[in-house]
Formats: structure tokens, C-alpha cells, sequence
């Protein structure tokens, strides 16, 4: 399929200039979690905060990628593989421009999830698991998305009829229930600051 594409990685801009001329370190930080879990919110946060220390940032989330370039899909298992796909390849032209990019996906199992990660590299991935138990997701039902599955007019909601995992190993668990979104914003900060910041 690729036999006639001639690739120019190699002439343009190199990545290493770019991140020295943001002066920073670029990453991917992906947020996985329940629908309601505060992944948006949490990420919402944190590019603002990143933002006001100078570096240079870029959110991609379910919600807002849903309506572009996967608008054609659904939620079948096969759809949010493709999903997640496009959204991997996505967020790595960013890290590849340098830029610290923020990921926001419901991402619900690790095969979807090693997609991502595959896609961007180890090196380059940083798997943040908001950890909100389904109990409280659904009872603040921010945009009304469990009463309608509970009523069986969404088929395949995550948690209720489709599968979420909780990722095996990621490199930081948000407890969002136990504190406030400044804290979650915090943790998540301190955790990714040291590696997204120049030597
Ligand atoms: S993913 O599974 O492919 O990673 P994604 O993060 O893009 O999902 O989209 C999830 C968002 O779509 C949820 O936050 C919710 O608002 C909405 N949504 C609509 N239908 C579903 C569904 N069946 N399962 C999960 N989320 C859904």
C-alpha cells in the first residue's frame, strides 16, 4: 500500500530543533477513564497551567475529535480502535512539532490503549489513569450519558454495557473523588513538569 509514498521526514525542520525552540521537552499525556470521570476537566487544567509556565500545548479530547476527524464512527469496539488510531497518529505530529500534547480519551481497554502507546513509543508516552469509580461517574452524570444507557437508549456506553479496564501499569493514578480538580491538577502536574522541562 505504501510502495509508491516517498516520505521527507529526514529533510524538514528536525523535532530536536523545535523543541529548542520552544524550549521544551515534547510528550504525550494521555488521559484514560471513565465517561464523568473528570479526564477533560483534569486536562483542561493542566494545559492551562502549563500554558502560564511558557510551554507551548495542545488538548485533543473525545468529545471535540468526535466531531472532526472521527465523525464517522461510533462506539463498536472496531470503531473506537480506528479512534484511537487516528487520534495516535494525530498526537504524534504534535510531539513530533514539539509540542506538550494532552490526549483525553475514554480509551477503555489495554489493547486500545497499546495502540496509543505503540503508535507514539514508550519514550514519548505518559499514561495517566483517572480513577473514578463508575458509582460516581454516574451520579454526576455531567451530560446525562448513564441515564440514557441505563434506559437502553445507548447501546455499548462504557461501564455499563461495553468493557472498561483499568490499565495495568500507568505512570500516574488520579484520584478524583478524594480531592478537589486543583489537587488532581497538582498531582498531575508535578508528575510531568520534570520530563517536558529542558536540561
Ligand atoms: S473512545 O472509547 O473511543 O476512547 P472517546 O473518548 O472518543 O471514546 O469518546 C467518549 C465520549 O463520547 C464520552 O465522554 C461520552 O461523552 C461520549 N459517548 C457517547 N456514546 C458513548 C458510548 N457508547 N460509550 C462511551 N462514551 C460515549
Amino acid at each position: 500500500m505504501t510502495e509508491n509514498i516517498h516520505p521527507i521526514f529526514d529533510q524538514l525542520v528536525s523535532r530536536g530543533e523545535k523543541e529548542e525552540f520552544l524550549n521544551q521537552r515534547s510528550k504525550l499525556i494521555w488521559f484514560t477513564g471513565l465517561s464523568g470521570s473528570g479526564k477533560s476537566t483534569v486536562a483542561k487544567g493542566l494545559e492551562k497551567e502549563l500554558f502560564k509556565r511558557g510551554f507551548y500545548v495542545q488538548v485533543l479530547d473525545g468529545d471535540n475529535i468526535r466531531m472532526g476527524i472521527s465523525n464517522n464512527l461510533g462506539f463498536s469496539l472496531e470503531d473506537r480502535i480506528e479512534n484511537i488510531r487516528r487520534i495516535s497518529e494525530v498526537a504524534k505530529l504534535f510531539v513530533e512539532a514539539g509540542v506538550v500534547t494532552i490526549c483525553s480519551f475514554v480509551s477503555p481497554t489495554q489493547s486500545i490503549r497499546k495502540i496509543a502507546q505503540d503508535i507514539i513509543g514508550d519514550h514519548d508516552h505518559i499514561g495517566v489513569f483517572i480513577d473514578t469509580p463508575i458509582e460516581i461517574c454516574e451520579k454526576r452524570d455531567v451530560k446525562g450519558l448513564y441515564k440514557k444507557a441505563r434506559a437502553g437508549e445507548i447501546k455499548n456506553f462504557t461501564g455499563i454495557d461495553a468493557p472498561f479496564e483499568r490499565p495495568a501499569n500507568p505512570n500516574l493514578i488520579v484520584k478524583t473523588e478524594n480531592q478537589s480538580i486543583e489537587e488532581s491538577v497538582q498531582q498531575v502536574l508535578d508528575f510531568v513538569l520534570p520530563l517536558i522541562t529542558k536540561k
